[in-house]
């Protein structure tokens, strides 16, 4: 990162006697999530007030600013879209938000809108950009990140500029991995701590490889150091974040995994949860089981993307393991860790399953009896192996399926939630518990998650603040959606 051109633009907008205001809007997962929070800590060290300012569409397809937002998004400076490609619905959304923004910079002729993240490392959305989206002022793709200050004082001059530089070849050659970025951090006990960027595994319907390039891992010292300083801060709910944590190694020394990785971070001293995220079938070892049934910090949860049920669709998809290798998994896991919560992804209407075939995967969440699950129906993806495959289930079909997935698991989640009834857990109080029906209440409930990273909501009148504080919570009700109890 250059840290002259970073200070250069902090020094003109300190002399602007207005503070200058900039916006990030995140799309897509932990990872968009991480980098947006690097994106903020260079606007902030670039003299920019951060605004949470964010516009949704309304039911009329037009567009609606959230409390004041408009106002904020009005007199933002920057805007930055950081967008997601995993999915077309995804994309689209993206699109629209970016969208919204014509109007706010017809108001404004000084802001200056970027477009980074997932989608722009892909050439045909760069020309989409280019040819309908004339008033984004430049796009920087996953790699770019630390250029930012570089590429935003650019745009500060007036240059329209694409800084993706893409090819697949330029993709799959990045092996730098940029420490020196200052990041404003979104929450004050909660963070993430990538440990390594990238993915190998090309699941076949997948774009992540092909947007995020090769594996590579941070080395591990940078890691523990940013533990360490995150455990001294009070930091209560820390989560290492990979495409693949699994294929972690470090750069240093290849005989140093992930699991050695995770045994050198749980002897971090601190009262945190331990989390990681995202963990391939495949990858994970017995020594990393044993790991988690023995560590006290490690939570007691695992996301472990089934995807599909069926030993051919899972070998169409190129996932390297077999429903009965999956079982054997979860059975270990369950033996192992005593009440793990496992939460898995699922695909349906992948090109060419059959009925019976998505059968398979619903006898499978119900064997396995997951805490959660996290339901995708197919989409195409450009550049992907299955974008070759034919596409031939109808819309409708893969919407029947969706809704019998989702009616199946309902009956699972609310029959795992119910067995923590009259049971005290730990929760982290992350703040008040809004929803509609207890809006009058006004703040006497609060919310939280478990190291099993249930939704618990509790009642609270006292004048503490109790968020980002670790309390016990006796269950009174274990329903669909979470836990209900009360303080102990
Ligand atoms: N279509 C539908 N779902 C997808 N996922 C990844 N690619 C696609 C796609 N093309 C899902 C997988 C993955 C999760 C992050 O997103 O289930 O685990
Ligand atoms: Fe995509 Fe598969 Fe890599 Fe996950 S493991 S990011 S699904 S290619």
């Amino acid at each position: 990162m250059n840290r002259e051109i970073l200070n250069k633009i902090r020094e003109i907008n300190n002399k602007k006697t207005q503070k200058q205001k900039a916006c990030v809007v995140t799309f897509g997962c932990q990872q968009n999530e991480s980098d947006s929070e690097k994106i903020k800590g260079m606007l902030e060290a670039m003299g920019y007030e951060i605004t949470e300012s964010d516009i949704t569409a309304d039911s009329g397809g037009g567009a609606k600013a959230k409390d004041g937002a408009a106002f904020e998004l009005e007199n933002c400076g920057v805007v930055i879209i950081n967008t997601c490609a995993i999915r077309e619905h995804a994309e689209l959304k993206a699109f629209s938000r970016t969208g919204q923004l014509k109007r706010y910079k017809d108001k404004n002729k000084d802001m200056l809108i970027g477009m980074c993240g997932c989608m722009v490392e892909q050439e045909h959305i760069l020309e989409y950009i280019e040819k309908s989206f004339k008033y984004v002022d430049f796009v920087f793709g996953t790699r770019s990140i630390h250029k930012f200050p570089e590429i935003l004082h650019n745009a500060l001059l007036n240059l329209r500029q694409n800084n993706t530089e893409i090819t697949e070849t330029d993709i799959a050659n990045i092996t730098e991995i940029e420490e020196d970025m200052p990041a404003k951090r979104g929450s004050l006990f909660k963070a993430w701590v990538p440990v390594m960027y990238g993915c190998d595994n090309f699941c076949s319907y997948c774009v992540v490889p092909h947007v995020r390039g090769r594996e590579r891992s941070r080395k591990k010292d940078k890691i523990l150091d940013e533990v360490r300083t995150l455990a001294a801060n009070g930091y209560k709910d820390i989560t290492l974040l990979g495409q693949n944590v699994n294929s972690y190694k470090d750069p240093g020394n290849k005989n140093y995994d992930f699991t050695e990785l995770l045994r050198d971070v749980t002897e971090i001293e601190g009262d945190y949860w331990l989390r990681f995220i995202t963990s391939h079938p495949k990858d994970i070892s017995g020594n990393l089981i044993k790991l988690m049934g023995e560590s006290k910090n490690i939570a007691n949860h695992l996301h472990l993307p089934l995807q599909s049920g069926n030993n051919r669709i899972l070998k169409l998809m190129n996932r390297k393991y077999t429903r009965e290798d999956y079982l054997d998994l979860v059975e270990k896991l369950k033996d192992s860790i005593k009440d793990i919560a496992v939460t898995s992804d699922i695909i349906v209407g992948f090109p060419s399953e059959t009925e019976e075939e998505f059968e398979e995967t619903l006898d499978l969440i119900k064997r396995a009896g997951f805490d959660n699950i996290f339901p995708f129906i197919y989409s195409k993806r450009k550049n992907t192996p299955a974008e070759k495959m034919e596409d031939n289930i109808s819309h409708k079909e893969k919407t029947d399926r969706f809704a019998e997935l989702i009616k199946i698991q309902r009956e699972i989640s609310a029959e795992k939630n119910k067995a923590y009834e009259g049971k005290t857990v730990r929760v982290l109080a992350e703040g008040e518990y809004k929803n509609d029906k207890n809006k009058k209440n006004n703040g006497n409930y609060l919310s939280g998650r478990t190291s099993s990273n249930k939704l618990t909501v509790f009642e609270y009148n006292g004048n503490v603040d109790l968020t980002g504080s670790f309390v016990n919570v006796k269950i009174k009700e274990g329903r669909l959606h979470g836990l209900f109890g009360e303080l102990e």
